[in-house]
């Protein structure tokens, strides 16, 4: 099946307004309908874009509460507010420096569609799974408990692939490796929605750069990239 490809850059905690400047008026001489482009910067710098502009903006998480005494977080309606129409769900980071766990990163993803804001699930394994060949088994754990107990979710939302000893490491899974995963990420969630499997969109995330990206894209299965560190060079 022939998916447009999404490409996503992940700022985390970094970027400025001036960057935002700047990497606006990069991205306008890009024109290409095969491809989508996604900025997820702090959500603090959302608002210094323009609303004319050829790429869409997302944040980097949400809180799975609508509003209230939450000091420091963000729902999805403040997020779409300030431009977002997708967020970042579940990233690798978050679950290990801030705790969130599977059952809150269903909560989130659930606000998230709810709200009208595209969610990319973020899964994958360290590397001690990964040499213990527990890989399959993480992933699968990660999507079933978002998906098991709501299925209609998947439709509406992108997956990205992260193997977390590929992130910020300049080791980025092969072509053929990232391929294995995307084809069993798709396979597993044929069990949910099998028409919406075959549509979702599956991006890499971890060390994609402008060397590695043409052969990772080539992959049936890789529909994109969630872009860390290189996305901040414009
Ligand atoms: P790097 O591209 O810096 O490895 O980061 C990947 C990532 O975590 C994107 O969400």
């Amino acid at each position: 099946m022939q998916r447009t490809w999404l490409i996503a850059a992940n700022w985390k905690m970094n970027g400025s307004a001036a960057l935002v400047d700047e990497m606006t008026s990069v991205l306008a001489n890009i024109t290409n309908s095969q491809l989508q482009l996604l900025l997820c910067p702090p959500a603090t710098l959302l608002c210094r874009f323009k609303t004319a502009r050829n790429f869409a903006l997302g944040g980097q998480t949400l809180s799975h509460e609508v509003s209230g005494a939450y000091t420091g977080e963000l729902s999805a309606a403040l997020l779409q507010e300030a431009g977002a129409s997708y967020v970042i769900v579940g990233h690798s980071e978050r679950r290990t420096l801030n705790a969130e766990s599977d059952e809150l990163v269903a909560a989130k993803l659930a606000r998230a569609v709810a709200a009208g804001l595209t969610p990319i699930l973020c899964v994958g394994e360290t590397q001690m799974q990964r040499q213990q060949e527990k890989t399959q088994q993480v992933i699968a754990r990660q999507l079933d408990a978002v998906y098991a107990s709501q299925p209609e979710l998947l439709a509406k939302s992108v997956i990205a692939y992260e193997p977390i000893w590929a992130i910020g490491t300049g080791e980025s899974a092969t072509p053929e490796l990232a391929q294995q995963t995307h084809a069993f990420i798709r396979q597993h969630l044929t069990q949910y929605d099998a028409a919406a499997a075959a549509k979702v969109k599956l991006l890499y995330g971890g060390s994609v750069n402008a060397d590695n990206c043409s052969a990772l894209f080539m992959q049936t299965d890789i529909d994109g990239a969630l872009v860390g560190g290189a996305s901040l060079k414009p």
